[in-house]
């Protein structure tokens, strides 16, 4: 069967620089351009944010750049624009009106193709039935679609009258819709009947129905876009179809100029509190980060053909997939499916059809792909590829080797880019034609980014020296608040070290400047790519009736990164037994969705815990990660003198 990738070499020592060719056409083409540039945009942030948002559309011009009150920023204020106008009206009367926009394959192997007319003309008519059924500017709309074009066109159509969307990623439960509907309160939910994903169909509308029996009260309709044709049941006066709907509208819609500050959407995010934190992002400061950011650090080109593998439920598939990509007039190619359908080779086939020339993805699908070994790439033609991306966690230079020379054969840059749900666009990567690439390490500070390691009291520590990763100062596409939450914001981001935005990540950052990021300091897992927070995981155990205690760890793994791992007591006179543990498995798939399965129960007949009854996770990590293993997994481990050995931690 599968082999297992080799381990990761000690040191990569080797830097690629990136070729003569390539830095020549790079908008920017040399580390002394970057670094002129940077100084500018971190001294003289304003003049440097002035020049890259006047690159877009604004209705009425802003007065001031930046208002900084930390820890709240206001970006352009007094300015007004529309973020779909941006994407779409403004392509149109220019060579752009009629190219590809967005290349859409399904699973199935449907393919369509949406030029930026067409795409501009199906917004405004979903724009419209929005407005048919009384949705006015600021109101919630939560988007739970598959990777098809409407959801794309969703999203913009909110955004085309200032609705605020709150996209849920297709992989969570019903329980994670109906929190989500209410925190934002939202009032109208999109969706589809179902979804494909491995040859199979998701019932998409079956868990709103499911998210929607009790205990929520704001919504007033579904609107249904039909996928896949399986069976669903309509509430009558609730439910539309979204093909009926835009039968009913003209495509006569034009952009709500929107204040700057307006917020444009809402994603959650885990963070270390049982409660996922609504990410809220607005119009123009987010706008000029998906653009700029998209157009250095793919150094778009109209004759690109971009793909970005992002799920829209993503915050990379809201700004690299969708935001950035159209503001800058390119091509973005969307899969709906899973990369091993039907074959492993389906993304290199993809490629190949397509001239695919930029791909953005992530670690934990390189992982995989090293796993289905490389006879499946050899078989088709790669060579349209000219630049390679990477997101969402540390690549192992041997994972970023492979990647360089079997998919990019060997001459392609590869761009790794650090940054998160919060800071809305990409914060440290290497420009591809202007820095060196280090295998593992994400590079340099963007534009106006001014990023540090720092220690407990905010000192920046030498060269080397792991510590705290921390942003010194607002930057455009920064999250501006937790949906309803000032406290939890102001506490979570900013309530560290003053004046420096905390990321929760581990860095260090060596003699070159470059970082190297050591993965979460908080306690977040990175599943997958995915961010999942231990505490969500234990409440949902903890929901259980068996259950009297968890707590969550990560235990590295070779393909997802961290794989979820529980430790679980049961209540006075349960039995651990492997259907319980099943069980427990789908309990938590069951609250939380998919993405959270445990990959791991182990009961146990105590948690280790200091006397004042703080569970140490530095434990239970290390007897995740093998330190002790019982052989039978249906007993119950003995964890009491670990118990007692924690006491003296106090
Ligand atoms: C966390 C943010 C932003 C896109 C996807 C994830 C980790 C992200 C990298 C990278 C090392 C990375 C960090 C970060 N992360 N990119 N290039 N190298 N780690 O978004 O769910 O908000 O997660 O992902 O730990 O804090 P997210």
């Amino acid at each position: 069967m599968s082999k297992k990738p080799p381990a990761p070499p000690q040191t990569e020592k080797r830097v690629f620089k990136p070729s003569r060719e390539f830095s020549k056409k790079a908008r920017i083409g040399s580390l002394q351009q970057y670094r002129e540039l940077w100084e500018e945009s971190v001294k003289r942030p304003d003049k440097f944010w002035a020049r890259e948002a006047s690159e877009l559309v604004w209705d009425t011009k802003w007065s001031k750049v930046l208002e900084w009150k930390e820890p709240f920023a206001k970006w352009f204020v007094g300015g007004k624009l529309n973020v779909s106008e941006n994407c779409l009206d403004r392509h149109l009367g220019t060579p752009r009106q009629n190219k590809a926009a967005i290349l859409w394959e399904g699973e199935p192997g449907e393919k369509r193709a949406l030029t930026y007319q067409q795409l501009h003309r199906e917004v405004c008519r979903f724009a419209n039935v929005l407005k048919s059924h009384k949705v006015k500017k600021g109101d919630r709309i939560i988007i739970y679609m598959p990777m098809v074009p409407e959801a794309a066109i969703a999203m913009l159509a909110c955004a085309r009258i200032g609705a605020i969307h709150s996209v849920v990623f297709g992989g969570f439960s019903a329980e994670a819709i109906r929190d989500r509907i209410n925190d934002s309160q939202a009032v109208l939910v999109i969706t589809c009947d179902g979804g494909y994903r491995r040859g199979s169909v998701v019932g998409l509308k079956r868990n709103v129905d499911d998210a929607l029996k009790e205990g929520v009260e704001t919504i007033r309709n579904v609107i249904v876009y039909k996928r896949t044709g399986q069976d669903v049941t309509m509430q009558a006066g609730r439910d539309l179809w979204w093909h009926e709907e835009v039968e009913k509208v003209d495509a006569h819609c034009p952009s709500t100029p929107l204040d700057s500050e307006h917020p444009l959407f809402i994603l959650y995010t885990s963070g270390s509190t049982g409660k996922p934190k609504g990410i809220l992002h607005t119009t123009g400061g987010y706008m000029t980060g998906a653009y700029t950011t998209c157009k250095y650090v793919f150094d778009l080109r109209d004759e690109d053909v971009y793909w970005c593998t992002a799920d829209i439920g993503w915050v990379t598939g809201h700004s690299y997939l969708v935001y950035g990509p159209l503001a800058c007039g390119a091509t973005s190619l969307m899969y709906e499916g899973a990369p091993n359908w039907p074959e492993n080779d389906r993304f290199w086939k993809i490629i190949e059809d397509y001239r695919v020339t930029i791909f953005y993805t992530a670690p934990t699908a390189i992982r995989a792909f090293i796993r289905w070994g490389d006879e499946c790439i050899k078989k088709h033609n790669l060579s349209s590829l000219r630049l390679l991306g990477t997101v969402g966690e540390p690549i192992s230079p041997d994972a970023w080797n492979w990647y360089h020379s079997v998919i990019g054969g060997g001459n392609c840059p590869i761009v790794d880019t650090w940054w998160q749900t919060e800071t809305g666009s990409i914060m440290i990567t290497t420009l591809p034609g202007a820095a060196s690439t280090k295998p593992g390490s994400a590079g340099l500070p963007f534009f106006g980014v001014d990023a540090a390691i720092v220690d407990d009291d905010g000192n920046e520590v030498p060269a080397n020296t792991g510590g705290k990763l921390v942003i010194r100062q607002p930057w455009p596409s920064m999250l501006r608040n937790i949906h309803g939450d000032k406290a939890r914001y102001k506490k979570t981001y900013w309530g560290d070290i003053k004046g420096m935005y905390l990321a929760g990540d581990g860095a260090r950052r060596d003699k070159d400047g470059y970082f190297w990021i050591e993965g979460r300091i908080d306690d977040v897992l990175n599943v997958a790519g995915h961010r999942i927070g231990t505490n969500e995981v234990e409440s949902a155990l903890g929901s259980h009736p068996a259950v009297a205690e968890a707590a969550v760890v990560g235990r590295p793994d070779e393909l997802k990164g961290q794989a979820v791992v529980c430790f679980v007591t049961l209540k006075m006179d349960i039995t651990a037994t492997p259907q319980l543990r099943e069980d427990l498995r789908k309990h938590v798939r069951h609250v939380i969705g998919p993405v959270a399965t445990p990959d791991d129960i182990r009961f146990a007949d105590a948690l280790p815990k200091t006397r004042s009854g703080k569970i140490i996770r530095r434990l239970l990590k290390q007897i995740a990660s093998g330190g002790v293993v019982s052989g039978d997994t249906s007993t119950l481990e003995d964890l009491s003198i670990l118990a007692k050995l924690g006491s003296s931690e106090d």
